[in-house]
Formats: C-alpha cells, sequence, structure tokens
C-alpha cells in the first residue's frame, strides 16, 4: 500500500501540494484526475522519488521511500513521465528490454528476453520491434514506453497521461490491458487520464485533484456526479448511463 501523510512538495517558491494525505488502495487501477497544474504529475513522480518532497512522508509497503535502496524501489515501482526525453536513437525492442535493467543489471538472460516478447505481443508492438523510435508516430512511441514500464514488472505501476496520444483501439486495448493486469497479477496501477469516459469506463477507484488537494475519492459508482466535474472543471457537464455504464460530457 501507499500511504502519504501531510505531503508538501513546492518548486523554488511556489507551493503546489500543502500537507496533503491520502491512501492508495492496493490492486485497483486509479485514475488520477483534475484539471490542468492540480499537481497530478507532480504527486505522481514524487511517489516515484523523481520529484523531491519538502515534508511528510510517502511510505510504500510500510517502508518510508527515502528508505528502499534505489534496485529494489525499482522493482516495486515504475513511473512513466508524462513527457518522454529520448536521449538516443533507440529500438523499440531495445527500450522495452531497458526496462528489465533493475532485474538483470544489463546482464539480461532468457526470462528477461521472454518478457520483452510478451510485451511487445500484449500492446501490438511486435510489428514494431526492429524500428527507432524517432521514427515513430507519437503513439507508437507513446506505446513503447509503457512496453519499457510493463518489462519492468512491478507491483505498483505509476503513468502520467498514457493513452494521451493513443488512438481509439490503442487506448481501448491500453486500458483492457491493465485491467486484466491488476486483476490477474495482483498489481496496481495509478493513471493520470484526461479522457473521463476512460476514467470512468475502467477505473475501479477515482481520485480528483484541484489545486494541490485532493477533492474526492472513490468508486466511480460513488462519486462521479455532475457537481464533481463543475467543482473540477468549472464546467456544466451531462452524465448519462449508456448500456448499464456511466458516460460524462460537457455542455457544448
Ligand atoms: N519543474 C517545475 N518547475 C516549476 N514549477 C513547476 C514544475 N513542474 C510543475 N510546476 C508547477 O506546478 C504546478 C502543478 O503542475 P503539475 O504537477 O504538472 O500539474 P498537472 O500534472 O496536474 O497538470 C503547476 O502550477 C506547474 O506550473
Ligand atoms: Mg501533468
Amino acid at each position: 500500500m501507499i500511504q502519504l501523510t501531510n505531503l508538501s512538495i513546492s518548486y523554488q517558491d511556489h507551493d503546489v501540494i500543502q500537507n496533503l494525505n491520502l491512501t492508495l488502495p492496493d490492486n485497483q487501477l486509479i485514475a488520477l484526475i483534475g484539471s490542468n497544474g492540480a499537481g497530478k504529475s507532480t504527486l505522481l513522480s514524487a511517489i516515484g522519488r523523481i520529484t523531491p518532497i519538502d515534508s511528510g512522508s510517502i511510505i510504500i509497503d510500510n517502508r518510508n521511500i527515502n528508505d528502499w535502496a534505489s534496485d529494489d524501489l525499482a522493482k516495486t515501482v515504475a513511473f512513466l513521465k508524462q513527457e518522454q526525453q529520448l536521449m538516443m536513437r533507440l529500438k523499440v525492442f531495445d527500450l522495452i528490454l531497458l526496462g528489465r535493467y533493475p532485474h538483470s543489471k544489463g546482464h539480461y538472460n532468457e526470462a528477461d528476453f521472454q518478457v520483452v516478447v510478451d510485451v511487445l505481443e500484449s500492446l501490438d508492438l511486435a510489428p514494431i520491434a526492429d524500428e527507432y523510435l524517432d521514427q515513430l508516430s507519437g503513439g507508437q512511441r507513446q506505446r513503447a514506453f509503457i512496453g519499457m514500464v510493463m518489462a519492468q514488472d512491478t507491483k505498483y505501476i505509476l503513468l502520467d497521461e498514457p493513452v494521451a496520444a493513443l488512438d481509439m483501439k490503442h487506448s481501448r486495448n491500453m486500458m483492457r490491458y491493465l485491467k486484466q493486469l491488476v486483476q490477474t497479477q495482483n498489481k496496481s496501477v495509478v493513471m493520470v487520464l484526461h479522457d473521463l469516459n476512460l476514467a470512468l469506463g475502467y477505473a475501479d477507484y477515482l481520485i480528483t485533484m484541484k489545486d494541490g488537494e485532493i477533492i474526492h475519492q472513490g468508486t466511480v459508482e460513488d462519486i462521479a456526479t455532475p457537481a464533481l466535474f463543475r467543482q473540477l472543471y468549472d464546467c456544466e457537464v451531462t452524465i448519462s448511463t449508456i448500456n448499464g455504464r456511466k458516460v460524462v460530457y460537457p455542455e457544448l
């Protein structure tokens, strides 16, 4: 379980998160939603131990994040940033293999290669396994980076807007795949989503943020109301139920 207590984070003199308390339930697909600048990326990257915190604590499986050895943390928590910087000319296969680094330290074995093959297959990346990242479309590249994170095979998977560049088929497939990981492999996924209908359709649990604060959290059934979305986005919305599933759309 991941527990955040009295967490405060700032950039230079700009306070983003102040005294935030949050427990992320295990073995759920959690959608983190909220307006631009709410602090979603800041929060996720702090849990990934990328962004330093000012005060408070982040406890992962009963151990303070500062007490985790880097190797152990990388085998337990994977974090995919919102934007990827391409440092080198790399093929899709090799990028995904990099996800195995915390496990094998570069001495890749048969099991590592098998994981890569499975990920390529699951994410529909096999046809472009030998292509260079800088020659792919934005959505293909995004899927390759998600593949790297999947190959890391961690209990906690933190994804910052992973489906933002994906077409309808691939975002649907990605959501199904993540849901299946949660259901069959006991993983916990926390993902920032702007597509509210994907959030309502797939998330087991919603966490909503505005101005650095958690506004509401709970199941889609319990908390997804027009009032919530009005508060989050200053936008009038309608929520309907279609084929037994809640859908939200903003007024035109
Ligand atoms: N590296 C940074 N340096 C300074 N300010 C930042 C940095 N990253 C984010 N911020 C600021 O922190 C606030 C929250 O940003 P962010 O966590 O990226 O929000 P979200 O992901 O919800 O859109 C914003 O006001 C943003 O301008
Ligand atoms: Mg963000």
